[in-house]
């Protein structure tokens, strides 16, 4: 059954199986060479395309690696390689600053970033030189060097100012975009061809499908299996998204992205949470990675899980016969991957109790790079103060066990003590004493025990910062 999309200017079909991944698409199948294909496992940005989804108020784009995207996510959608914004006859501002300001050498890597780069122009309305840098940290060089690129995308943000539209998804948004020359005059049309796609047509197949959300997981390890495979696009349900404040606390539903976590109002008063969101790999895995997906995959590391667990995170699960329960958050994780899940059962949502004015959260997490890396350890932590008195804490780690752990032992030796430098100290040795690690290529476990230590000393450095380097000896 034909799968219908927008491809750039144009509307096309493809037969390719749902589960074949979108980069051999554009390469083989359409034989669109621009798009790069590097490291098939999301870590350079080389595949890097847009991808418009129809929304009520107009069309969201968002950068993401083709090498993790499955076909099937492309039906109704408008897919854009670097071909598409590329104007008749010229270059793009961006394309156009990239040559003037040295920033491409062999050229491999610039249709990736040029992508991520436009990327990042339509999914804001006022531009910084900043974020522009950090919408490219998923895309890696190896021959220019990141400065040149770094001044061409600032100085694009310079030529472009802010754009008077009031949503990043209106018509008027990609008009002013078309105005300055960074998307070619056919993107504001596409808006009313996008709803007239035909988006029926599913692919028969006795096989259960494979339930996929981002695929951000799923496809960096098992994209030749998957090819063949049925999918269960979560995504798309529309029971397991939004965000929103229930009485007395707030939903997360399973399919949201980390892209809106971060982009949601809801999650601003948690803090350090909140913020450290951007530390979870790159722009283009948090456009598609989701909440659900980081718990449901079992990591011991899952950035999300870890930040969570602090705040008494609840899942709820539902059953094929629409059966639901509750179960807390730290409970979840029976083993190394091994759930407390059945096989017929979904991850619908997570639900955290209202944020509390006076809860004060950290969230550490120590890599071997900044962004676009899995941590080696990290931890969250969340303090109820009364004055400086410890009334309770929550401290949770990863990697350093089979499973992310809620370290009750920690928190029971510190709860009604002040908070101080000294007990940051007890704290790190209680931490140290309740985990056990193991030697692996992120490092040997007496490493992983004594980061852990730093990292929950740094907690207390981060909600109390006078206590100064005496917290960190
Ligand atoms: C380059 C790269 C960098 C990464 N960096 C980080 C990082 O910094 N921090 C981090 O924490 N992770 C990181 N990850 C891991 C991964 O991206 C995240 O864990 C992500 O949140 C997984 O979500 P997903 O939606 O893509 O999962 P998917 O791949 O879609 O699914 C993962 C598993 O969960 C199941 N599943 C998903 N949703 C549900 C549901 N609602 N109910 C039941 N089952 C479900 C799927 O069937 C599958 O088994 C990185 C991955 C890559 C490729
Ligand atoms: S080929 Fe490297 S991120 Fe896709
Ligand atoms: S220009 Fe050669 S890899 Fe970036």
């Amino acid at each position: 059954m034909a799968l219908h999309f927008l491809l750039n200017r144009y509307e096309t079909e493809t037969t390719m199986p749902g589960g074949a991944v979108v980069l051999d698409l554009i390469r083989n199948g359409l034989h669109l060479t621009g798009t790069r294909e590097g490291c098939r496992e999301g870590d350079c940005g080389a595949c890097t395309v847009l991808i418009g989804t129809p929304l009520a108020e107009g069309v969201s784009y968002r950068a993401v690696n083709s090498c993790l995207l499955p076909v099937a996510e492309l039906r109704g959608r408008h897919l854009v390689t670097i071909e598409g914004l590329t104007p008749e006859g010229g270059l793009s501002i961006v394309q156009k600053a990239f040559v003037d300001l040295g920033a491409s050498q062999c050229g491999f890597c610039t249709p990736g970033m040029i992508v991520s780069m436009t990327g990042y122009l339509l999914s804001t309305l006022e531009p910084t030189g900043k974020g522009a840098a950090d919408a490219l940290g998923g895309n890696i060089c190896r021959c220019t060097g990141y400065a040149a690129v770094r001044r061409a995308a600032e100085e694009t943000v310079r030529c472009i100012g802010p754009s008077p539209a009031c949503s990043s998804s209106s018509p008027a948004h990609l008009e002013f975009l078309v105005e300055k020359g960074v998307l070619p005059e056919y993107f504001p049309g596409i808006s009313s061809r996008i709803g007239e796609l035909d988006t029926g047509g599913t692919v028969n197949s006795d096989a259960r499908p494979v339930r996929l959300a981002g695929g951000t997981d799923l496809f960096a390890v098992r994209a030749g299996e998957l090819r063949e495979m049925p999918l269960e696009l979560l995504c798309r349900d529309p029971s397991l998204r939004g965000i929103r404040r229930e009485e007395g606390s707030t939903v997360l539903g399973a399919a949201v992205t980390v892209t809106e976590l971060v982009e949601s109002r809801v999650l601003r008063p948690y803090g350090d949470f909140h913020d450290s969101l951007d530390l979870v790999s790159s722009t283009q895995i948090r456009n598609r990675a989701t909440l659900g997906g980081n718990i449901v995959n079992a990591s011991p590391i899952g950035d999300l899980t870890v930040m969570l667990m602090p705040l008494g995170a609840e899942l709820l699960l539902r059953s094929e016969a629409g059966a639901a329960r509750t179960l807390p958050l730290h409970r979840f994780f029976l083993g190394y991957r091994k759930l407390d899940m059945r096989e017929d059962e979904l991850l619908e949502s997570v639900r955290l109790p209202a944020p509390d004015p006076g809860i004060l959260c950290s969230f550490e997490k120590v890599s071997m790079r900044r962004h676009m890396d899995i941590a080696s350890v990290n931890s969250a932590a969340l303090f109820v103060l009364s004055g400086d008195t410890i009334v309770s804490a929550e401290i949770s780690a990863g990697g350093v066990a089979p499973v992310p752990m809620l370290l009750a032992n920690t928190s029971r030796a510190i709860a009604g003590r002040t908070l101080s430098a000294e007990t940051a100290g007890t704290a790190a040795m209680a931490a140290m004493e309740e985990v056990s690690p193991i030697d692996d290529v992120r490092g040997s476990a007496e490493y992983k025990r004594k980061l852990l230590g730093r990292l929950v000393r740094a907690h207390f450095l981060k909600v109390r910062p006078e206590l100064g380097r005496e917290a960190l000896p």
